[in-house]
C-alpha cells in the first residue's frame, strides 16, 4: 500500500489567496442563550479579538440598545488593528444607529427565503430585493462598506438568491455573505452553491455557516475551497442554537491542511478560548478539538510511550502552536513508561522492586474508578520510599 505524503497532499490543496476572519463572537455569539455582556466586557473580548489578529471583528447590533453603540463607540477609540462592524436591518434607523456609533463597516441582512418572505417578512420577492437595494444606497451613500446577507441564503430559490445578491452587489455592496441560517448544509451542496455564486458575483463572497449538523466547519472548508475569501466564525463556535463555525477548528485546519494565509496567531487560541470560556459561562467539553483539555492528554499505556518516543505518533500538531499544553494523565490504561516519564519530572528515583509497588498502586487506584493526579503519584512514592 503507498503511504500518504502530506506534503504532497498540502502542495495539492494550497489555497494561495488571503482567507479573512470575520469574527462575530460579540454578535451571534452573544445571540446564544445565557450569554449577556456588559459593555466593558464587550469591550476586553474585542481587544483579546484584536491580539488574537482577527480581521473583521462584528461588534453586535448597534440598534438595539445604548450600551451596544456606547460599546461600538469605546472600540473606535481603541484604535485596533482589526476592522469593526456593526449588524443592521435594511430599515434606515439600524443603519443611522451603525453610523452614530461611529463604526464604517456595516452588516446588512435581510430574509430571502419563501419562509422568511411569507412568514416573518410578509413581503414579496421584488419588494424585498428593492428594500434591500435602497439600504445598500443609503449606507454607501454614507461612506459605509458594505456586507450584504440574505438570511437563510441556503433556504431559498437558486434563481432568486443570484438576482437578490446581483442587485445588491449592483447596488454597490463591498462583500457579499452567505448565510445557511439553520444549518442544513452539508459538503456537497454548500460545494454546489457557492461554486455557483463564485461565477455569478463579482465581489468577495463570505461564509456565515451554523453548526445544527455538526458541519459549520467542514462546510466552510468546502465554500473556501470554492472561492469564498471570508468565513464568519466565533470562538468556541457559540453562537444562535448549536452555535456557528469554530474559529479555532477553521483556522488550524486550513493551515494545517490547505497551508491557508491566514493573520490569526494560533498560539493565542487556547488561552483566547478559556478567557471567552470564563466571561459568556459557556465552558467548553474536554474533547472540544484544539482546545479542549483532553486535546493534547494522553493516558494509555500504548498512547503515552509512543508519545514519550515522538510525540507526533499521537498528536496531530504541537500543543506549543495553538498555546495549549501536552498532559500525561494516570490512570487505569496507564503503562510502565507513563510513570516513569513522571517521576523523573518530580525527581523522584525508585529501585525496580519500589517501581513494580507504585505501577501496581496506580492500577489498582484506576480499576476502582480513580483518576490519579501528579500529588496522587507523588504521595504514592514517598510513601513507598518510606516503607520499604
Ligand atoms: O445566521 C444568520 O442568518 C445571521 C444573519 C444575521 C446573517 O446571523
Ligand atoms: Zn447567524
Amino acid at each position: 500500500m503507498n503511504t500518504i505524503n502530506i506534503e504532497d497532499v498540502k502542495e495539492e490543496l494550497k489555497i494561495h489567496e488571503k482567507i479573512k476572519i470575520f469574527d462575530t463572537t460579540l454578535r451571534d455569539g452573544e445571540q446564544a442563550p445565557g450569554i449577556a455582556l456588559t459593555v466593558d466586557e464587550k469591550i476586553k473580548i474585542a481587544q483579546k479579538l484584536d491580539e488574537l489578529g482577527v480581521d473583521t471583528i462584528e461588534m453586535g447590533f448597534p440598534t438595539v440598545s445604548e450600551g451596544e453603540r456606547k460599546a461600538a463607540r469605546r472600540m473606535v477609540d481603541l484604535g485596533l488593528n482589526s476592522n469593526l462592524c456593526g449588524l443592521a436591518r435594511v430599515m434606515k434607523k439600524d443603519i443611522d444607529a451603525v453610523i452614530d456609533s461611529d463604526l464604517s463597516y456595516v452588516h446588512l441582512f435581510i430574509g430571502t427565503s419563501p419562509l422568511h418572505r411569507d412568514y416573518k417578512l410578509k413581503k414579496s420577492k421584488i419588494e424585498i430585493l428593492n428594500q434591500a437595494i435602497e439600504a445598500v444606497e443609503y449606507a454607501k451613500d454614507h461612506g459605509l462598506t458594505v456586507e450584504f446577507s440574505a438570511e437563510d441564503a441556503t433556504r431559498t430559490e437558486l434563481n432568486y438568491l443570484i438576482e437578490f445578491y446581483k442587485g445588491v452587489e449592483n447596488a454597490g455592496a463591498d462583500i457579499i455573505n452567505v448565510p445557511d441560517t439553520v444549518g442544513i448544509l452539508v459538503p456537497p451542496t454548500t460545494r454546489d452553491l457557492i461554486r455557483i455564486l463564485r461565477k455569478k458575483i463579482n465581489v468577495p463572497i463570505s461564509l456565515h455557516f451554523h453548526n445544527d449538523f455538526g458541519l459549520a466547519v467542514s462546510n466552510s472548508i468546502i465554500g473556501i475551497e470554492e472561492g469564498a475569501s471570508q468565513v464568519h466564525c466565533t470562538i468556541n463556535g457559540i453562537g444562535e442554537r448549536a452555535g456557528n463555525t469554530s474559529l479555532e477548528e477553521l483556522v488550524v485546519s486550513l493551515k494545517i491542511a490547505y497551508g491557508a494565509n491566514i493573520a490569526v496567531d494560533t498560539t493565542k487560541l487556547y488561552d483566547t478560548s478559556n478567557f471567552i470560556g470564563s466571561i459568556t459561562g459557556i465552558k467548553m467539553p474536554p474533547t472540544k478539538p484544539i482546545v479542549g483539555e483532553n486535546a493534547f492528554a494522553h493516558e494509555s499505556g500504548i498512547h503515552v510511550d509512543g508519545i514519550l518516543k515522538n510525540t507526533s505518533t499521537y498528536e496531530p500538531i504541537p500543543p506549543e502552536l495553538v498555546g495549549h499544553k501536552r498532559r500525561i494523565v494516570l490512570g487505569k490504561h496507564t503503562g510502565h513508561a507513563g510513570i516513569k516519564s513522571k517521576l523523573e519530572e518530580f525527581n523522584i528515583e525508585v529501585s525496580p522492586k519500589q517501581f513494580e509497588n507504585i505501577y501496581n498502586q496506580v492500577k489498582a487506584l484506576g480499576d476502582k474508578g480513580k483518576c490519579i493526579t501528579d500529588e496522587d503519584l507523588k504521595s504514592i512514592a514517598i510513601t513507598e520510599l518510606s516503607t520499604s
